[in-house]
């Protein structure tokens, strides 16, 4: 499995998105489009990045019936990303039938994760408001063993679960990791963070780095850091 650095551009605007990656100049960042890009400028801004020539994580996070799933990722199928995610929550025959949707009359098509729980859900919340009485890293254990029998490729999840997802699932099963942080940096809002180094140690095969890149004084030198670090 190739490692890649997936730069999460968090911009509200095509221009902010534009003014970021016109930094990178010999290097093409894998980049997550997320839902604030994407509801702020639609389709077009994916097809625009893709058209300079980077690979695109599309994270939307879909959940509903299996048949508007299978027909929203049938339309995503279109926009030619390399990724896109859904919730395991929805079941293994919404999951069935996002894949579907998602795969071309070609039989090519984009890879596609879930997300497991929410890294924002604590083990107390999940408990008293969803009603899921179970340690939650067994809740993300069998989420994962779910989407790997509805023939999904992998999950988000924390570098920390990396390596438990790859055991129970195996080691083809993708791990995208959000949550991470170089040893010097701010933390900001997440909370349980590793290193891009610790991250590669844990397992993950990509690693989703935002702010750190986004935000820093020089992110093309932020972005190299965290390739040294994760890819080697
Ligand atoms: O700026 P930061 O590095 O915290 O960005 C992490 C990215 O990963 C954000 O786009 C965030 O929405 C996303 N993400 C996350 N935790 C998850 C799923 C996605 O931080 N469980």
């Amino acid at each position: 499995m190739g490692k890649d650095v997936i730069v999460a551009c968090d911009f509200s605007s095509k221009q902010a998105v534009m003014d970021f990656l016109d930094k990178f100049t010999e290097e093409k960042p894998y980049v997550k489009i997320g839902m604030e890009l994407f509801y702020a400028e639609g389709p077009s801004i994916v097809k625009e990045i893709k058209a300079r020539g980077h690979k695109i994580f599309l994270d939307l996070k879909l959940c509903d019936i299996p048949n508007t799933v299978k027909k929203a990722m049938s339309v995503l199928s279109g926009l030619d990303v390399d990724m896109t995610n859904l919730h395991a929550s929805g079941t293994i025959e919404m999951m069935q039938a996002a894949l579907e949707g998602l795969t071309r009359p070609d039989g090519t098509r984009p890879l596609l994760i879930a997300v497991t729980q929410l890294t924002s859900t604590s083990e107390e919340r999940m408990r008293e408001q969803l009603l899921i009485d179970k340690p939650l890293d067994e809740v993300v254990m069998h989420y994962a063993s779910n989407a790997e029998k509805a023939g999904l490729d992998g999950v988000v999840c924390s570098p920390l679960e990396a390596g438990k997802v790859h055991d129970r699932c195996g080691a083809k099963f993708i791990t995208v990791t959000p949550g991470v942080r170089f040893a010097d940096g701010d933390i900001g809002d997440q909370v349980r963070v590793t290193t891009p180094e610790k991250a590669k140690e844990l397992g993950s095969d990509y690693i989703v780095v935002g702010r750190p890149i986004t935000a820093a004084e020089d992110p093309v030198a932020a972005y190299r850091r965290c390739v040294a670090e994760f890819v080697g």
